[in-house]
This record gives structure tokens, sequence and C-alpha cells, in this order.
């Protein structure tokens, strides 16, 4: 039904007859001749439609915005000064020799041809009509395309591509499982995957050596704009090897697909960095090494100060005093410290004490705070010399649960970060290592997996399962890109005791960690070799390379905030047959009757 995309007509096929088909963008009528503006995935051409060619004319006369169309014509050159360097066909116009609709179109619940500000929520109810917007189709494309690089560069290294089951067992992720209700045995209930770790594993019991999978996972969990509860990894399993093996060639695989696509050089090697430095200089595990802000520990300096706010967490063993000097900071307001102060109170955090060094050569005079009045003259010296603040700084605070501080302080650092146009260069990657294998949970008083119950101790830690769990580094690598958790994985436990271990540690009984994990205990005893893994948020992936502020924006059909899909309306009620068959009584009647 056509002959060339609108978007490919150029100068090159100037006197020929082309065929294109597509959606009518814009319609100008000047007067005697109308314009159209057609467009298809490649992008737009201009139509020109005159009086004389009374058939097509008349047709174009009806044509409205969103109709589909068939325009044969001749391809010539624009009259001199109409280019449109904004298009690739903007050189030429086709001139219209016969014009069939090939479908109207009821106006559309937003304009396509004007940049209007429309809400999400129109966005997704008919998102098949948002996706014509070239913006969104170039990301799809973008993202079909990080899919092919990564899938042909894994195919290079001889990675088989494998599907896992989706209707499977739990497998803990740390989220809440989706469900569902199995007809066959009644009662019973599948869950989706929240990821295929255990199915990977198990494939490299069989041998498969280097497994990939481009894969859905489900995890029913608060969302974000980089989070959603159906998403797609990229999800790798290798088999003998070690962490520096692995690490270096997932580093290749991202620094091949950044300099194809973006032409971006990515440092070689990525840098690394410990847990431990991580938390304490930046607040977090993934630290958007782009803003050169930085937390200071203060604790030794607080500890006898009379201001209780930072003497109690200064003396507690989980707490922290933490400073951080924003550079040029004095120029901040009252209203714009306060609006900072609440902002930090969504993370925990009961205030935001701070000192702005008017003028660092006056000393305590060239000071202003709220809290000089609480804090001995040489501690606040002390202060200025260990964070180098200069005249012009401004010098936060955070004191409490070092939790709470590292996370205040840390989201406060990116959105200064932001709000202060402090970030330098383009794409700062990095991996995180010597993650602790456990976290104490006050709430549950017990060990949780700060990765997965799967992922293997360091070798020389072993010894620490038993006599000091929280001491225990794993052997689990995050890869990060500007601040976002773009993949993570870990050498796997490859031993059924140290498997045993572990699920003890975590409070899974034997009885537990057979009903759950016995195919897997089973499995490690048939000669498992050492192996380990990482998967990608491939979502992720795409929003960060495609500059999109969430990952909706590089999803085809993306769920909301509350994990709904507004053009399906789904979730939705079943009907009393179906909940029948399930052997499913609800506490509340369904609403769909019979
Ligand atoms: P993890 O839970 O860290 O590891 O997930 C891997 C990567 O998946 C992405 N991701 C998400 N993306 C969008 N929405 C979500 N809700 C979401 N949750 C996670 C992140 C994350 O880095 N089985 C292990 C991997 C392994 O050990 O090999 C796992 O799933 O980018
Ligand atoms: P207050 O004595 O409670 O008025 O606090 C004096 C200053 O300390 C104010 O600027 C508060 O914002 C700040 N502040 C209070 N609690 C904390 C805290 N936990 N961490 C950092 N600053 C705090």
């Amino acid at each position: 039904m056509r002959s060339h995309y609108c978007g490919d007509v150029n100068e090159t096929l100037e006197a020929q007859t082309v065929t294109v088909s597509g959606w009518m963008h814009r319609r100008r009528d000047h007067g005697g001749v109308i314009f159209i503006d057609l467009r298809d995935r490649e992008g737009l051409v201009q139509v020109v439609c005159n009086p004389e060619d009374v058939e097509s004319f008349a047709v174009a006369e009806r044509v409205r915005s969103e109709y589909v169309l068939q325009i044969t014509g001749e391809v010539r050159l624009r009259p001199a000064g109409s280019d449109n360097d904004d298009l690739k066909s903007g050189k030429i116009e086709i001139v219209a020799k016969e014009l069939t609709i090939l479908n109207s179109s009821e106006t559309p619940p937003f304009p396509l041809h004007e940049q209007a500000e429309v809400s999400e929520d129109v966005r997704l109810r008919h998102r098949y009509i948002d996706l014509r917007r070239p913006e969104m189709l170039q990301k799809l494309r973008f993202r079909s395309q990080i899919t092919s690089r990564l899938r042909n560069f894994l195919d290079d290294k001889g990675f088989l591509d494998i599907e896992t089951p989706i209707l499977t067992k739990a497998t803990p992720e740390g989220a809440r499982d989706y469900l569902v209700p199995s007809r066959t045995h009644a009662g019973d209930f599948f869950a989706l995957p929240q990821s295929p770790q255990l199915f990977k594993q198990l494939l490299m019991i069989s041998g498969m050596d280097r497994y990939y999978q481009v894969v859905r996972c489900f995890r029913d969990e608060d969302l974000r704009a980089d989070r959603q509860p159906e998403f797609t990894q990229l999800d790798i399993e290798t088999s003998f090897v070690e962490e520096q093996d692995l690490m270096a060639l997932m580093e290749q695989m991202i620094r091949e697909l950044f300099d194809k696509v973006l032409n971006v050089s990515l440092p070689n090697p990525f840098p690394r960095m410990s847990y431990e430095e991580a938390m304490s200089r930046f607040g977090s595990d993934k630290p958007d090494l782009r803003i050169a802000l930085e937390l200071v520990d203060v604790n030794d300096l607080m500890k006898s100060v009379d201001f209780k706010v930072f003497s109690g967490p200064a003396n507690d063993e989980k707490g922290r005093v933490a400073a951080m000097k924003v550079p040029n900071g004095v120029s901040l307001s009252r209203k714009e410290i306060d609006d900072y102060t609440k902002y930090v109170s969504i993370y925990g955090a009961k205030g935001l004490a701070y000192i702005k060094v008017n003028d660092i050569e006056a000393g305590i005079a060239g000071l202003q705070s709220p809290i000089l009045k609480f804090l001995p003259n040489d501690v606040v010296a002390l202060i200025m010399q260990r964070t180098g603040a200069k005249t012009g700084d401004l010098v936060f605070f955070g004191a409490d649960k070092a939790q709470i501080v590292n996370e205040a302080l840390g989201a406060l650092r990116v959105k200064l970060g932001h709000d202060l146009e402090m970030i330098s260069g383009d794409w700062q990657p990095l991996w995180v290592v010597d993650f602790p294998m456990f976290e104490w949970d006050d709430k549950a008083n017990r060990w949780t997996a700060l990765h997965h119950p799967f992922t293997a101790p360091r070798e020389s830690d072993l010894a620490l399962l038993d006599s000091n769990p929280g001491q225990c580094l794993s052997r689990a690598y995050d890869m990060v890109l500007n601040g976002t958790e773009l993949g993570g994985g870990s050498m796997r436990i490859h031993q059924a005791d140290v498997q045993n271990k572990v699920f003890t540690l975590l409070g899974i009984d034997e009885e537990q960690a057979n009903e759950k994990f016995g195919f897997l205990l089973d499995a490690l005893k048939y000669g498992c070799p050492p192996h380990g893994g990482l998967a990608f948020g491939l979502d992720r992936l795409a929003m960060l390379m495609t500059d999109s502020a969430s990952i909706r924006d590089v999803m085809a059909f993306p769920k909301t905030q509350s994990a709904s899909c507004l053009l399906t309306d789904a979730p939705s009620a079943v009907n009393e047959r179906q909940l029948k068959e399930l052997n499913i009584r609800l506490r509340k009647s369904p609403v769909i009757a019979e």
C-alpha cells in the first residue's frame, strides 16, 4: 500500500511518483491550495492538493485529524525559501494525484500536532494514540535497539537464550508476590516470578553454562518513577566464573551499547566503591557521582555537646551525625531552607540544622545559624575545618538513626544537585561492591538478606556466619548509573550446607526451607558448579538512555502508580462462575453478575 515511508521521501526522489500511507497530522487551507502533513512511523511529509485536481481536492477538503490516508503523487522540490530543516523530508513535497481515505477518525482526545499539556491519565487511557507522538515512537524504537544490541552481544559471547516459567512458585526478591489461583488444584496458587533467580541457577546445575533471557518480572510493591509492577530484566547467569570475570564482561556489554547507540565512551574500567564508602560519603548505595556534594561524619565532635538532638545520635551505636557542605549555599533563602526541611521529613528526619558561612575569616561572628548557641566554639571551628567550608558556603546537618540520616541527606544531596544545577558530566557508572550479607530488621527481630538468600558470603567471611553475621560481607555487586541501580547480582551459594545455614539465619526453618526451596536444596546435592550472574532493569536502562523522567515513558503499556491499567481497566472483577471454578469465595461479593 505504499512505495515509501512518509519520512523517507526526500530530494533523491525528485520527479518520481510515490505512494505513501499514514495519518493526517495537520491540514492547512491556503486559500485554494490544501497542505496535508502525512505522518507515519518514519516521520512527516508535506502533500500539496491543488484545486485543479478536482477529485483529490474534494477528498482533501473532507479529511480531518488522524484520518488514515493513502496518497499517490509526484515528488517536487519545495519552492525556494520554504524548506523545513526540522523534517527529513523538509526539502520536498508531494503533489497529490490520488487521495484515498482508508479510514476516518473521531476527533482524538488530545491533539498530536501541537505540544499540548496532556495529563498522564488521559495519555495512558488512550495509549495507542499517545504512542503515535513522534517522541514516544522514538523511545520505543530506541528501546528495541537497546534490546537487540544486548542480545547480539550475548549471542556472540555464547550465551543461550532460555525461557523460564511464568506460572511458578514464589521467588523471593523482597516484594509481595502476584498470585494466580489454580483451577485444577483447589486452594493452591501459582506465584508470578519476581525474577527467574532459581530457574537460572537450576540451568547452571543443568550445565547450560551461559544463560540469558529478556524476561518479564512481577513484583507487588510500592511504585515510583523507576518501578513498575511488571517490568523487564535482562537476566544473566554463568558457571565457573569469579565476580571479576563477570563484572568485566558486563561492563564491556554496557560500554559497547553506549558506544554504538549513543556514541558515548564510558570509563574503562568502571570505578568500584564499597557499600560502606558509598553509604558514608553519599548516604546511598546507588550514589549519583555527577553531584559533588558529600556527607562528612561529625559523630566524634558531637558526643559531649549539650545539644541533645546531636549528642543523642552521636552516642547511639546505630546513630549518625553527618554534615554536608553546600558550596555557595548562603544564597538559600529562609523559605528554601524550610522547604528542604520539609523535604527531608519525608525520610523521617526531624529537622535540618544548618550553618551559613558569611565570612570564614571572622570566626564564630562570621557564621549564622539557629544551632550556634548550642555548640561550643571549638566544635564549630572543627566542623568548619572538617567540611572545608569557605565564605559563601552553607553546611547542613542530619542527626538520627544512621538509616534515617543516610536516606534524608542522601536524598537531599540529589535534590540540591538538581536544584542548584550542580550536575557535572553526563554519565557516571560505577560498581558498588562488598555489600553486607544481612541487614537487621528491628520490626521482625531477625536478619534479612540484603540481596537475596542465594547470594554467597565472601569465602574469607564464611566463619562469620556463625560468629557475627552482621559483619559478614557478600559476593554481591550492583551496577549504578547516575544514581539509578541499573542492575544487581552476585556469586551464588553452590553448597547445600551453606545454603541451609543462610536459610536458618534468615529465620527460615528446615521445614519451611524444604517446602519453599526443597527443589533447589535437592538440586544443590547433584553437582552444582560455582556460578553467578546478575540482572539489569531493561526499562531503567532505556529510561536513562532516552533521558526520560519515568520508566513509564519507555514502556508501551505501563501501569499507573496504583498498579492499574487505565487502558484495559485491569484489574477488574470476575464473575461468580469463574470464582467458583477456582474455589474462591470473596469476603465482599463480586460486582459482576452471571
Ligand atoms: P534485583 O531485585 O536487584 O535482582 O533486580 C535486578 C534489577 O531489576 C530492576 N528492577 C526493577 N525495574 C523496574 N521496576 C521494578 N519494580 C524493579 N525491580 C527491580 C533494577 C534492578 O537492579 N534475581 C536478582 C538478580 C541476580 O541476582 O542475578 C534480581 O532480581 O534495575
Ligand atoms: P530545635 O531545637 O528542635 O528547634 O532545633 C534546632 C535546629 O536543629 C533546627 O534548625 C532544626 O531544623 C534542627 N534539627 C532538629 N532535629 C534535627 C535532626 N534530627 N537532625 C538535624 N537537624 C535537626
